[in-house]
């Protein structure tokens, strides 16, 4: 058979990191990117376990490492600092890994660095916008400066509003959640830390939680940040003209800083408008197909599924979506094209409703009021089907089940 030939939309870090997963299993791939340049929104990521092995199999880890912040716990205090939890977002002894805080653009340098390496071609400037026709064997699109390209499979990696996902869902607009994360970067020495404080760490208070999270190689820089109720979402110019208003972001991050520890209160103190960022939490609903109906236009990463930022989860569930499709096509000369994309999405299906009890169970602990009044229970966290997944054994036993079966 010879080898498939697959188009990625949208160069953001599931259609990065497909690429270069798709290049180790020998298979040829072009990413199109509307924008001129790979997208990047600003801020840093937190990457765990799951993850970081993900990125240690394709070469990546070994090239960020360094370039990011290492830590093991994030701890859970109350006003006064009492600790009320530990969560575990690493740890080298237990998963094989430290969690890392990187920069995206960080990140995302280093992929696009790789992926010119390894000459895989990436179009800048090429939005998509329509499959013109699908059949069994290959599917066609087109790009909005009008010309169109063919190729054995489609993948749409464009992101939770993503286009791709249009062929599959005409109707599914996502959701706005009616909240937003508020955050800024100051330098860490202006929150004039106690000694033997640990960060990063969530300060919960009845009127809601203040996270601080070390970034910088050094740690010397850290985010700071609240989640914003608020009503209605805004379309695109909305929120273009919402974000410009830096100073109602400082007052809402200073508001009821006097409820907090005093270094929240000097955190909040002062906010250079250029280190503010504003990510609006959207919801897509479980999706039943990832896949179109003769399998050659696929969507994943937050195309295919929003997670909310609870459980810090969004970007490390994406690379899985990835690295699992790529080693999954590695056998597409073995087992039907069909049965494949039903065990990848269903595998990660599994997966992805787990992490969404887990952003739940994180929720309840932020609100313990609204826990108490819906009757759901606090249940005790256990990661390690998070952090310790064999995503090769799986396949490969999943493929030598059909195989057997077969002979
Ligand atoms: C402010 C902010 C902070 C976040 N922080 C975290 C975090 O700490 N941890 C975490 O796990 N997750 C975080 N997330 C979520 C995380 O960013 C996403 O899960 C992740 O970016 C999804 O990657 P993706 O490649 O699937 O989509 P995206 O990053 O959205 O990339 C999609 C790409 O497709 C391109 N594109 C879109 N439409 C088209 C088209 N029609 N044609 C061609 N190209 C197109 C876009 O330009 C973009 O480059 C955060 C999100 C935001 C907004
Ligand atoms: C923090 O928790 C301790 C122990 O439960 C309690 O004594 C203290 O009042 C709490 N502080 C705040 C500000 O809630």
């Amino acid at each position: 058979m010879a080898p498939l030939n697959i188009a990625i939309i949208g160069s953001g870090l599931s259609g990065l990191s497909l690429a270069l997963a798709l290049h180790q299993q020998n298979i040829p791939c072009t990413i199109y990117e509307s924008r001129p340049a790979s997208l990047n929104i600003g801020g840093a990521v937190m990457l765990s376990p799951n993850a970081l092995k993900i990125l240690d199999a394709l070469g990546i880890y070994e090239r960020v490492r360094d370039k990011g912040y290492n830590f093991e716990t994030l701890e859970y205090k109350n006003g006064s600092g009492e600790l009320l939890e530990v969560y575990e977002f690493g740890s080298k002894e237990k998963y094989g890994y430290e969690a890392l805080r990187i920069y995206r653009t960080v990140l995302i340098d280093e992929l696009l660095a790789m992926l010119k390496e390894k000459d895989i071609s990436i179009v800048f400037g090429k939005k998509f916008t329509k499959v013109v026709a699908e059949t069994e064997n290959d599917v066609t699109w087109e790009f909005q400066d009008g010309s169109t390209q063919t190729a054995d499979i489609l993948v749409g990696a464009d992101g939770i509003h993503s286009t791709v996902r249009c062929y599959l869902y005409p109707d599914l607009v996502p959701a706005f959640t009616g909240m937003a994360g508020v955050t800024a970067a100051v330098p860490t020495k202006q929150l004039k830390i106690p000694t033997g404080y640990h960060i990063p760490v969530t300060i919960m208070t009845p009127n809601g939680g203040f996270v601080i999270a070390p970034q910088e190689v050094d740690g010397s820089e850290v985010l700071i940040g609240k989640q914003k109720r608020m009503g209605e979402g805004f379309d695109r110019a909305g929120w273009d003209r919402y974000m410009a208003d830096k100073d109602a972001f400082v007052e809402f991050l200073q508001e009821g800083a006097s409820n907090f520890p005093e270094m929240v209160q000097n955190a909040v103190s002062h906010i250079p408008h250029n280190k503010i960022n504003v990510w609006p939490f959207y919801a897509v609903p479980k999706l039943e197909k990832w896949a179109s109906e003769k399998r050659r236009v696929i969507i994943l990463g937050d195309a295919a599924h929003a997670i909310p930022p609870s459980a810090g989860q969004g970007i490390n569930q994406a690379f899985e979506d990835v690295y699992m499709f790529a080693l999954l096509l590695g056998q597409a000369d073995k087992v039907e094209m069909q049965d494949t994309l039903s065990f990848w999405q269903d595998y990660r299906q599994k997966r992805i409703t787990k992490v969404m009890w887990l952003n739940r169970q994180t929720d309840l602990r932020r609100m313990p009021k609204e826990a108490q009044t819906s009757g759901e229970i606090i249940e005790e966290i256990e990661l390690s089907w998070l952090y310790l997944p064999n995503f090769k054994d799986d396949v490969e036993s999943w493929v030598n089940g059909k195989l057997e079966k077969r002979d």
